[in-house]
């Protein structure tokens, strides 16, 4: 090896010495990820497909990642592991329907997470619903689910919802684009809290 060939090893071999003992180049640290929970009821498909597209806004953003789940495979780990919770309901009878109410109720009951103990507290939430008509409770079945994380202490961002009946069936595009910008928005500001905490 000559010389030239010699110094050049030399110099790529400390490069891998400095990066592999203070990170980037920039001295920045990476990131720390953040995780945001998607979970829903369906029973014909509709808030799923809302959910699939919410999941996938959250993903779009770099550092995050998404466990997408129904309501009703949750354990208390998912929810103590995340930094945010996006929760997404149809209407029923112009409410959240009981499914999502009752995994509501298990936060306290089975999992360990009531409000006194504030294990919920400052992680980011949001909602997201589907209803058949066009004014039948989309904006409230939204609201309640957003009291029940206020009531965690929780950060709240206002959701997004599809019109799903007669008039407007299934999920349209705009309804779609509304639903991966939540997502989006959820991860962002997750981040923000996350990062912003640790300084
Ligand atoms: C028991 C029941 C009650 C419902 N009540 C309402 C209602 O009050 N307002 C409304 O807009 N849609 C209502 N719907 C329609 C559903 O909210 C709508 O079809 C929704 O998109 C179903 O979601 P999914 O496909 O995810 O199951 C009701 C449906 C059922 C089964």
């Amino acid at each position: 090896m000559n010389r030239r060939e010699c110094l050049k090893r030399a110099g790529v071999l400390s490069a891998a010495v400095i990066l592999a003992l203070y990170g980037s180049p920039s001295g920045a640290a990476d990131p720390q990820p953040v995780t945001v929970l998607v979970t829903y009821h369906s029973v014909s498909g509709n808030t799923e497909k809302m959910a699939q597209a919410v999941a996938e806004g959250a993903k779009a953003v770099s550092g995050t990642s998404v466990v997408l789940k129904r309501v009703s495979e949750v354990i208390g780990d998912d929810l103590l592991s995340s930094d945010a919770v996006i929760v997404g309901s149809p209407v029923y009878v112009g409410n959240m329907s009981g499914e999502v109410k009752t995994f509501f109720d298990n936060w306290g009951r089975k999992f360990g997470l009531g409000t006194a103990t504030g294990k919920m507290r400052n992680k980011v939430g949001a909602a997201f619903a589907t209803g058949g008509s066009i004014s039948s409770g989309k904006e409230v079945t939204m609201l309640t689910i957003l009291v029940s994380m206020l009531s965690h202490q929780m950060i709240v961002i206002r959701g997004a919802s599809a019109t799903t009946g007669p008039d407007s069936p299934g999920i349209d595009a705009k309804e779609i684009a509304e639903a991966r910008d939540l997502g989006k928005r959820v991860a962002e500001v997750a981040a923000l809290v996350k990062r912003g905490s640790s300084k």
